[in-house]
């Protein structure tokens, strides 16, 4: 049972290459109420590939937390999920049917399921049928193009085959990230759907009206958190009607350098304390909006350890 999921739920969305753990832990201390980790691939986990595990290692602050993965082998996909299950106890195991990168799609994984209803579905069965006490969930498009749209039918499909909540990213594969996710669609389907159904797509755009009238168990918020945790309680402010204010500069660099520290911590290869330089996209996210980020930006592109960072920082803090 998903049995953590209370109304209007908050998860920090999967996004490969972004939600890592110290991206997770910050998101959740900012008000998102669960978080999904970055996708890994099947294929990858049973080889032991350690950046697949890095990608997934999570603290207990993040929980509830779900561990995506991906592929096109259902077999692969079962194993996958008891060795997870296994090593890493998360809240939920979640596959993903909707990147629309094409080393997923033409590898078979990924949106390219949303091509074939039939396999989906077994896919869900063959992993809820082997793990011993973790809900399997789903995260999908709409469908691959308006012209096949899988919903609602497919909640109920995946339903019977065993999965306990179904994201709907609120796009079809062929739109990629552009143009409206189709609320009018999820809602539809979460009305009818017998699982928890998340709501996904520029929820930052919905009024707090939308969001409190949703059939929706929750929703999951992307792009928007980048850099920018201050959503979650934005949204929740939203949903209660409140005044939000949103953070001052110092508060902005001061979480840039929390950020840097928990990121330099030695959990993701190739990061540390002497050396952020991987870090420094993420890092410059968090300060966009702080006043004189300029001047920041040209500075900080010439730093390389945590120590230099937080010299810099400090005149903002
Ligand atoms: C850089 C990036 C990486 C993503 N990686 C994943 C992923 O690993 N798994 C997944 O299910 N979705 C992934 N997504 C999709 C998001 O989880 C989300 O469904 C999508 O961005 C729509 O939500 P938004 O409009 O709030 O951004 C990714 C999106 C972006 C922008």
């Amino acid at each position: 049972m998903v049995s953590f999921l209370k109304k209007n739920f908050l998860f920090l969305a999967p996004m490969a290459g972004f939600s890592d753990s110290a991206c997770r832990r910050i998101c959740r201390e900012y008000g998102a109420d669960g978080a999904v980790t970055e996708f890994v691939y099947a294929g990858a986990v049973l080889r032991g590939i350690e950046s697949a595990f890095e990608k997934i290692a999570f603290c207990e602050s993040e929980r509830p937390v779900g561990i995506q993965i991906f592929g096109s082998d259902q077999q692969e996909l079962a194993d996958a999920a008891v060795l997870l299950e296994e090593k890493f106890a998360p809240d939920f195991i979640d596959i993903n049917f909707g990147c629309p990168a094409p080393n997923a799609t033409s590898a078979g994984a990924g949106a390219f399921l949303l091509k074939n209803p039939p396999a989906m579905y077994s896919m869900v069965s063959s992993v809820a049928a082997v793990l011993k006490r973790t809900p399997v969930t789903v995260k999908m498009r709409t469908g691959w193009d308006l012209s096949s749209i899988l919903l609602p039918d497919a909640a109920r499909a995946l339903a019977d085959a065993g999965a306990e909540m179904i994201t709907i990213h609120g796009r079809t594969k062929s739109m990629a990230y552009g143009g409206e996710a189709d609320w009018k669609l999820i809602e539809l389907t979460a009305n009818v759907s017998p699982i928890p159904v998340i709501g996904n797509g520029s929820v930052e755009k919905r009024s707090g009206n939308q969001l409190n009238s949703s059939a929706c168990a929750g929703f999951m918020v992307g792009r928007a958190a980048l850099g920018n945790p201050w959503i979650f309680s934005e949204i929740k402010a939203r949903m209660h009607g409140a005044e939000f204010s949103g953070p001052s500069p110092a508060e902005r660099a001061s979480l840039a350098l929390r950020y840097a520290e928990l990121v330099s911590n030695g959990t993701r290869s190739g990061i540390s304390r002497e050396n952020i330089s991987h870090a420094k996209p993420q890092i410059m996210r968090f300060l966009r909006e702080a006043a004189g980020f300029k001047k920041l930006r040209a500075n900080i592109k010439n730093i390389k350890t945590l120590e230099e960072l937080r010299e810099m920082l400090c005149a903002y803090v």
